[in-house]
């Protein structure tokens, strides 16, 4: 049996555009997400978020489910142009209400808010006029929003998110250019970054000037990262691995615990990298209270020779800018996959929180998300998600072990509560414990939902896969 500590949090994640639907409706502008679905090839089969789960109108009837499962925390996010359709200026209240009505429907039912502010869906009108996240501007634009969600909900809301995955919005939002706002460069993810964090920073400082100690909440910020480990223990292969966690968490976390980008950015980016001027360390610095994780997957890291024949490179799964880091990621055959074709490694998630902890100073930490994908068929009122359950209980066993090691994780956040709209993968990939017929938009909890039922009931569960990996 494996038991978790008393106050453990079992929760479960959603994103405003992911799920909501009623994308013109109650007063909501369009986001920049929305435009993007709208530009044909952008998604799977041109697919979009107007309708997605219509959780908008059937919130009240997932918040039951939720409590049917006994889930303890809700995370989802506020759609910032629900809240203010321009980005800017006037605030829509039928947007406050939507999300004062959840607010209290989760409550009524014992469920935990944890809000995230920001889940990649800016205001369209920042984008157009304004120039999104490339603006500094934006910090103060985004401060303003933060504020107005601090005032109206830090009443009964105690735990903040300002950004989900920062990296994504840099990396594939402008630097592939797959995700909104679709622009493709080797610089701009670097520019976009500066002024995310920033965000991030000017928010917090709100909060805790303004409202933390009169509400009694919890700041931080979410990033997400993939484990790296070292292709062989060659010292050149493992300093790879630890260039390719700082390219990719360390660009984020260094910033927040120790006021700067890591060295080895600084050194290999050189002044395509930003600088932090004084005001915004001190913004920035020490500027969460928590660490949250989204973590998915891993991969091996090899050093390449920047000389290298470019067809002697395999980059496998998220690498960021290749050119600055000169890693070759790549996986191992025996290794299970998920519809996304992201590995399934247990134990890179006890190395990646274990490697977090050694950093960061065993900071508070939650993994704000972990999940599956799977071809899920729905049968006779049935979904036997096999994997998704062995998936989930693998990694809460390598989250145990984590802690058992004397790592500070509190808290396990699955994604996702539902099916829902994929991004640029539209509803073609199913990461939810619950299935969702887009026809009829019935839920239904799948054989995974019933297993994670059972181990918040229980605090834990029985372990039944392989300790070797975990
Ligand atoms: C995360 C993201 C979620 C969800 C998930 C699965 O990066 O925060 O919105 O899409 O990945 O791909």
């Amino acid at each position: 049996m494996i038991q978790f500590p008393n106050d453990f949090v079992w929760g479960s994640a959603t994103s405003s555009y992911q799920i909501e639907g009623a994308a013109a409706e109650g007063g909501r502008a369009w986001s920049i997400w929305d435009a993007h679905a709208h530009i044909p090839g952008r998604t799977h089969n041109n697919e979009n978020g107007n309708v997605a789960c219509d959780h908008y109108h059937r919130y009240k009837e997932d918040v039951k489910l939720m409590a049917d499962l006994g889930l303890k925390a809700y995370r989802f996010s506020i759609s910032w142009s629900r809240i203010q359709p321009d980005g800017q200026g006037e605030i829509n209240q039928e947007g406050i209400d939507f999300y004062s009505n959840l607010i209290d429907e989760l409550l009524k039912h014992n469920i935990t808010p944890w809000i995230t502010l920001y889940h990649w869906d800016l205001p369209l009108a920042l984008q157009t006029e304004k120039d999104g996240w490339l603006n500094p501007d934006i910090a103060d634009f985004f401060a303003t929003y933060a504020e107005i969600c601090f005032k109206h909900f830090g009443d009964r809301v105690k735990n903040w998110i300002t950004l989900n995955e920062p990296w994504v919005v840099a990396i594939l939002g402008y630097g592939e250019g797959v995700f909104a706002p679709g622009r493709k460069s080797k610089d701009e993810p670097y520019l976009a970054a500066h002024q995310l964090l920033r965000s991030h920073g000017k928010a917090v400082k709100v909060y805790r000037e303004k409202y933390q100690e009169k509400q009694g909440g919890k700041i931080g910020i979410t990033n997400n990262c993939d484990w790296r480990e070292p292709l062989t223990n060659k010292p050149e292969d493992i300093e790879a691995a630890e260039r390719s966690l700082l390219f990719f968490l360390g660009w984020f976390a260094d910033p927040i615990y120790f006021g700067d980008y890591p060295k080895v950015m600084r050194d290999r980016v050189g002044d395509r990298l930003p600088k932090f001027s004084a005001e915004d360390v001190e913004n920035i610095k020490g500027s969460s209270d928590f660490f949250g994780l989204n973590h998915y997957t891993a991969s091996y890291a090899a050093d390449v020779d920047p000389n290298a024949n470019d067809d002697d490179v395999t980059v496998y799964g998220n690498g960021g800018i290749f050119e600055d880091q000169y890693v070759d990621l790549t996986s191992d055959p025996k290794w299970k996959m998920t519809t996304m074709n992201w590995a399934i490694v247990p134990w890179g998630c006890r190395k990646l929180l274990e490697w977090i902890s050694d950093r960061y100073g065993n900071p508070p930490t939650y993994i704000t998300e972990n999940g599956c994908s799977l071809d899920d068929k729905l049968e006779n009122g049935e979904v036997k998600d096999t994997i998704r359950k062995e998936f989930v209980e693998g990694y809460l066993a390598a989250c145990k072990k984590a802690i058992d090691n004397g790592v500070n994780l509190q808290g396990y956040f699955v994604w996702s509560f539902m099916d829902n709209f994929e991004w640029a993968l539209g509803y073609s990939k199913r990461f939810g414990i619950h299935y969702v017929d887009y026809e009829t938009l019935e839920r239904t909890p799948k054989n995974s939902a019933l297993w994670f039922k059972e181990a918040i009931k229980n605090n834990g569960f029985e372990f039944s896969l392989n300790e070797r990996d975990i």
